[in-house]
């Protein structure tokens, strides 16, 4: 059925989402990034939107086009989006953390390109870690409904039930990769305190926007229980 005929499940609820990568610059045209597309972040957006939902989008750099009728705000580095997220998420009802967000930065920014200049040893970067802003959104005093997302290449499982435990959120959706990467397609995995269950039921692959629907019916459950 055409979106404007779904029922409006997220009716007059504020929504949240991360999407995408960071960007960690090393220099002024350098930097440490990953693969995640935002395809997933975007999907769960426009599905939101499509519920009623008054959303906000926080981007890393990405090559998708804004979901019709949701905010966007772009960022590059992890700590952007830290700044960019936890000073609104409480007025959130709920919180979608979809980005792949950059674990460290380099300790330092060269201010200069880093140049070879005949160098005998290449040139090593010290790391430093970056904020969690799911974890930090899930210990403000009145936090949003709090979704984290775990991309893993093995025991999804099991570490999906330790991010839920650790990071003090409700619900966590899991997936495995790196097959599902940038695809159009995916499987997840909910994992909550009482226990797990595929999307799409009894397993398989949906699209992403079919996937971010069936969620946003899910979240939205939650929120009416
Ligand atoms: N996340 C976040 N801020 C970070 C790191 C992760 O908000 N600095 C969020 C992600 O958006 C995701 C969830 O936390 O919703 C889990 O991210 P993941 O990278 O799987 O968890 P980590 O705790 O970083 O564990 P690891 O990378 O070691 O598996
Ligand atoms: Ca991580």
């Amino acid at each position: 059925i055409v979106a404007a005929l779904r029922p409006k499940s997220l009716l007059g609820r504020k929504v949240l989402v991360t999407a995408g990568p960071t960007f960690e610059a090393i220099d002024p045209v350098r930097g440490i990034t990953n693969l995640s597309s935002g395809k997933m972040g975007f999907a769960i957006a426009r599905a939101a939107r499509e519920a009623g939902a008054e959303v906000t989008l926080v981007a890393g750099p990405v090559a998708l086009a804004t979901p019709r009728g949701v905010r966007r705000l772009d960022v590059r580095s992890a700590q952007e989006m830290h700044d960019a997220v936890v000073p609104i998420a409480a007025q959130y009802d709920v919180f979608v953390a979809t980005a792949a967000v950059a674990d460290w930065r380099p300790a330092t920014l060269a201010p200069h390109k880093i140049k070879k200049d005949g160098k005998k040893l290449a040139p090593s970067f010290e790391l430093t870690e970056n904020p969690d802003i799911l974890a930090t959104v899930a210990a403000l005093p009145k936090p949003p409904y709090c979704v984290g997302f775990a991309a893993e290449s093995e025991n999804l499982l099991a570490h999906a039930r330790s991010k839920l435990e650790r990071k003090r959120v409700p619900l966590v959706v899991g997936n495995l990769g790196p097959a599902t990467f940038g695809k159009d397609h995916n499987s997840l995995l909910l994992v909550d305190a009482q226990g797990h269950r595929e999307l799409p039921p009894g397993g398989g692959m949906a699209d992403k926007q079919t996937l971010a629907r069936l969620l946003v019916a899910e979240i939205a459950g939650r929120l009416a229980a």
